[in-house]
């Protein structure tokens, strides 16, 4: 028996909710260890430092329907939050984010629903990330479901700088006092510049290993 193509809009209890979204999450770590065992194995480093999933909480939910003025139904959060299943991959350099996105990308069994790249174009915040909505398919008994998954690609020292004004905007629940928020913004250029900096001196010495080693090859053949 061929299974059905079922969709999200057929989840009609949190319970179906949670089995769905959880297995995404558990269907994108798989894939993204894959790739990261495979970097271990085959070139020289692995961009990815880690990666987190996580389910958002019913509360929070409810929160983001009652701020777009939705009411709160199972059926409004699987149609309007992109953010149920959230998975976080953390790069070592901004050059990382953008291999990771097209590998992620390239998938046949994933598919790219948006993009929003806040690296090019950082956030009047100064927050800097790239974000993609991504379905994975979920083999259920009976049915495939493409489940949605928000995926955020960032560098260690983005995320750094991520952490910390999430911290301080749910401190102020988002009244910063304004010198703290020009601070930020501050703090998100140096942060930017380090990036750079750190991937130009990585470019550096990765080339310097490749010469290295033409050069022990060439010793060999002589
Ligand atoms: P929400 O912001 O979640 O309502 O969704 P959206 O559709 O506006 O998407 P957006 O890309 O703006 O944000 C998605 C997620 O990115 C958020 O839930 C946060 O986790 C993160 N994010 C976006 N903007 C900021 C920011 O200014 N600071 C921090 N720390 N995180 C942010
Ligand atoms: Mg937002």
């Amino acid at each position: 028996m061929e299974l059905k193509v079922g969709s999200e809009s057929d989840l009609r209890t949190w319970e179906e909710v949670t089995l769905v979204y959880s297995a995404a999450l558990k269907q994108i770590s798989t894939k993204i260890d894959i790739l990261i065992d495979e970097f271990q194995q085959v070139h020289r480093y692995n961009p990815i430092e880690h990666t987190k999933g996580r389910l958002k909480s019913p509360e929070s939910i409810v929160k983001k329907l009652k701020r777009h003025g939705y009411e709160a139904t199972i059926e409004n959060m699987v149609r309007y939050v992109n953010d149920i299943a959230g998975f976080r991959i953390i790069c070592s350099f901004a050059s990382d984010i953008y291999k990771i996105a097209e590998m992620v990308s390239n998938q046949s069994d994933i598919k790219v629903i948006a993009v929003k790249d806040y690296i090019t174009e950082p956030k009047e915040t100064g927050y800097r990330s790239y974000h993609m909505v991504i379905a994975v398919p979920v083999y259920l008994s009976d049915k495939i479901i493409d489940a949605r998954i928000e995926l955020q690609i960032r560098t260690v020292a983005m995320d750094f700088w991520a952490s910390l004004e999430h911290k301080i905007r749910y401190k102020f629940e988002g009244r910063a006092p304004e010198h703290i928020g020009t601070e930020l913004k501050e703090c998100a250029r140096m942060v930017s510049e380090l990036d750079l900096r750190m991937m130009e001196l990585n470019n550096e010495i990765q080339k310097m290993i490749v010469n290295d080693e033409e050069k022990d090859a060439d010793g060999h053949n002589a």
